[in-house]
């Protein structure tokens, strides 16, 4: 803070405040001028009591300052003139609502919340699965990053909770402290946000199988190093792809390289099959466009995924579609024929679920497409999964008693 002070002080030509906020100017203030007390919530943080540390409205930030958070239930402020100085909002997953004798916190009305009800509704009597999760939402009501089947895998998840790019295997509290997905979602919004209106798909971010940020990224023919968890430029390190290759940088890993082939020899390049792809493709069509064609680029360009791999279901030279592993190789035993069911709704789901559990015994079932079986059984009974894994309700001894059983032939898909 001293050093932010300091150059807004240079800026405004004030010279005497050079020395405000040197060292001990705090000590001498809080001497002089004293600080208030801060709110007791900060330190207790317990269930009816916490808060958010903030920077003090007080010179140079001299004094601790707590900003309480007020429980459900209980008297807010919408702010504005004449209702006073706020001194606290509502907690996460609450807000602000005028009603009839006043304003007070109310949880938000939101998808996860609602989803949460659901589930709080069925736990009361009891028809909550074993595998079952009660959705975790974030402080603004959204759903949480990720997702987690116990003993099978995490995936990312966007904030509609729609399982995202990005999959881990399931190992305990650990591994959920370790999902962050940050460059899945990111990719995932920006997918969201600017695709629609733009001709060309977007191209920038690089992901690993983890949702994170893989740890080179390159702009052009510019690559640097960033933070594999928030994205951010770690370091001055930066290579010129006409020069050099991107094994020069210091975070480069082996293991994570997906098409080794970009270390050849120079002009070095940052790319996949599938982005090559795509820029032949836009240039065509743009070509095309030029010579005063009518172009339609959305079913034309392919989309490659947050890793510039083509996707996990891939077609073959015979018109089928299967399922492959991040490095485009087969997963064995998954395969569609075109103009069927399987093929229209191949997402090789549990193909990729079960590749990553391959060293342990109980792996979900999947169908001939990679999807996941509707119905899984475990230890004697049975429940009912959606398309990304998770259990839907409680699970029965009796598989005829799911809403998802579809007859005889239940095992088969
Ligand atoms: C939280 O701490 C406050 C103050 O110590 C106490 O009055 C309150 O009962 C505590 N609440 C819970 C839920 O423990
Ligand atoms: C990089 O791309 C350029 C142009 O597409 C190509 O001529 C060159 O051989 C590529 N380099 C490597 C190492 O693949």
């Amino acid at each position: 803070m001293a050093l932010s002070a300091l150059v807004l002080f240079v800026c405004f030509g004030v010279v005497y405040s050079q020395i405000l906020c040197e060292d001990g100017y705090c000590r001498t203030y809080s001497f002089e001028v004293g600080c208030t007390a801060a709110a007791q919530h900060c330190s207790i943080n317990n269930a009816t009591h916490s808060g958010m540390w903030l920077m003090s409205p007080t010179t140079c930030n001299c004094c601790d300052y707590c900003l309480p958070f007020i429980p459900e239930g209980e008297h807010c402020s919408l702010g504005g003139p004449g209702t006073g100085t706020t001194v606290g909002r509502c907690g996460d997953g609450l807000t602000c609502v005028a009603e009839q004798d006043g304003n007070f916190c109310r949880r938000m009305k939101s998808d996860c919340h609602a989803a949460q009800d659901e589930y709080d509704a069925r736990h009361e009597s009891g028809q909550i699965g074993a595998l079952e999760q009660r959705p975790a939402c974030d402080g603004k009501g959204r759903y949480r990053h990720f997702y987690c089947v116990p003993t099978q895998t995490c995936f990312c998840q966007s904030d509609e909770g729609e399982r995202l790019f990005g999959e881990v295997l399931h190992q305990g509290a650990a591994t959920e402290r370790n999902m962050h997905c940050g460059c899945s979602r990111l990719h995932h919004k920006i997918q969201k946000s600017i695709s629609p209106g733009l001709k060309i798909p977007v191209v920038g971010l690089r992901c690993t199988s983890d949702g994170n940020f893989n740890p080179v990224q390159c702009l052009n023919n510019e690559c640097y190093c960033v933070d594999k968890i928030t994205g951010v430029i770690k370091g001055d390190e930066k290579i010129d792809l006409e020069v050099e290759s991107i094994s020069e940088l210091s975070c480069y890993d082996e293991t994570l390289d997906l098409f080794p082939s970009n270390t050849g020899s120079p002009p070095y390049n940052y790319t996949s099959p599938c982005l090559e792809d795509m820029k032949e493709m836009v240039d065509y069509l743009e070509e095309s466009e030029r010579d005063g064609y009518n172009v339609d680029y959305s079913s034309s360009v392919p989309e490659c995924m947050p890793d510039a791999t083509y996707g996990r279901v891939v077609k073959t030279f015979t018109g089928s579609k299967i399922c492959v592993d991040e490095h485009g190789k087969p997963i064995e035993g998954y395969e569609a024929m075109p103009g069927t069911k399987e093929y229209e709704e191949m997402n090789c789901n549990c193909a990729l679920t079960t590749l990553l559990m391959v060293n342990l015994p109980e792996k979900p079932v999947c169908c001939s497409n990679g999807n996941f079986r509707r119905v899984q059984c475990r230890r004697g009974a049975c429940r009912c999964v959606d398309d990304a894994g998770r259990q839907v309700g409680a699970e029965s001894g009796n598989v005829a008693d799911l809403p998802c059983y579809v007859g005889e032939e239940w095992k088969i898909c």
